[in-house]
């Protein structure tokens, strides 16, 4: 899509207040679409809104706040959204984390596993029928290369067993994937398709509990996928597919398993209440 092409087209992204989010937010108010990012914080929120804004001169940046570890957050931001926009043609679920101790939000769930995949599972359910009633709309769900080395396992979902930070966050990882694929079944002919990528390696903070910054390429460099699958006409109607580099790529070959991605889903529509 040409820059006019992303006017009027209405963006949420979570997570926008730091690294990726933000540079896809950055990048999608550079191409005039209407930008709603979420952030935790007020304050770090604003700052990143001005900060937007100052660089685009885009009149059309908002800001709605939710503790994504929250389920009534979510719901809360569900229905702010839906009192403030008619339309959603955009969703990227982007916010992440990785807890160097195994931490229990307010649901009582594990918070990497609460954050990076409960609330994609979630906020996506709580805005599709806007976004079906906002077709051709795209989701998009930033997981990573790290799923291929991961496993869900079942018997221990929270991590109350063992919990390996790490290895904690491949699950959430791989969970995003078989969440897409699900997805994608779901919502075949409806209009709405769903992605799903790896970043790259990306210079963020979300290594911040080990004190240490990752190393690896630019975040502007990190949103590239991110905004290409919300903006190209590339993968107009293109569902269910996970991209690396702006290109579709081979997922690991055990996220193609649909009964694993079934039981998954299963228990995420009971653990949100959607069930
Ligand atoms: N960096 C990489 O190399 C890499 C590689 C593969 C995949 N990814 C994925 O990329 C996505 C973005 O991560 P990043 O690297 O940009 O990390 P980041 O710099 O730490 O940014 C994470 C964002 O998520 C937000 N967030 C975290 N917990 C939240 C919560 N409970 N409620 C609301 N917002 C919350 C953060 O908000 P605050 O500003 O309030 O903390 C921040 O805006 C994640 O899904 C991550 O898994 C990253």
């Amino acid at each position: 899509m040409d820059n006019n092409s992303m006017q009027n087209r209405i963006c949420l992204v979570t997570g926008a207040s730091a690294g990726i989010g933000k540079a896809t937010a950055l990048g999608l108010a550079q191409q005039g679409a209407t930008v709603v990012m979420v952030a935790r914080s007020v304050e770090r929120g604003q700052a990143t809104l001005n900060e937007i804004q100052q660089a685009t001169r885009n009149p059309n940046l908002h800001l709605l706040i939710a503790d994504l570890a929250s389920q009534a957050a979510i719901r809360r931001l569900a229905e702010d959204f839906q009192a403030r926009f008619s339309a959603l043609h955009v969703l990227i679920n982007n916010a992440g984390v990785i807890s160097a101790t195994r931490q229990v939000t307010v649901d009582g769930y594990e918070l990497q596993f609460a954050v990076n995949h409960l609330a994609y599972f979630l906020l996506t359910h709580l805005l599709l029928d806007t976004l079906k009633a906002s077709t051709p709309a795209r989701i998009i769900n930033v997981s990573s290369q790290v799923h291929s080395w991961a496993t869900l396992n079942f018997e221990d979902l929270q991590s109350e067993q063992h919990y390996e930070p790490r290895k904690v966050y491949g699950m959430t990882k791989l969970a995003n994937v078989y969440f897409t694929m699900a997805l994608a079944q779901r919502l075949a002919g409806t209009g709405v398709t769903v992605n799903c990528l790896h970043p790259g390696v990306i210079q963020t903070q979300l290594m911040r509990d080990y004190g240490t910054a990752m190393s690896g390429d630019t975040p502007e460099a990190g949103a590239r996928t991110s905004i290409y699958l919300a903006t190209s006409p590339a993968v107009e109607g293109v569902t269910g597919g996970y991209f690396v580099n702006q290109r579709q790529a081979e997922a690991a070959e055990k996220s193609q398993n649909s009964a694993i991605a079934e039981r998954l889903w299963t228990i995420s529509a009971q653990m949100t209440g959607l069930a």
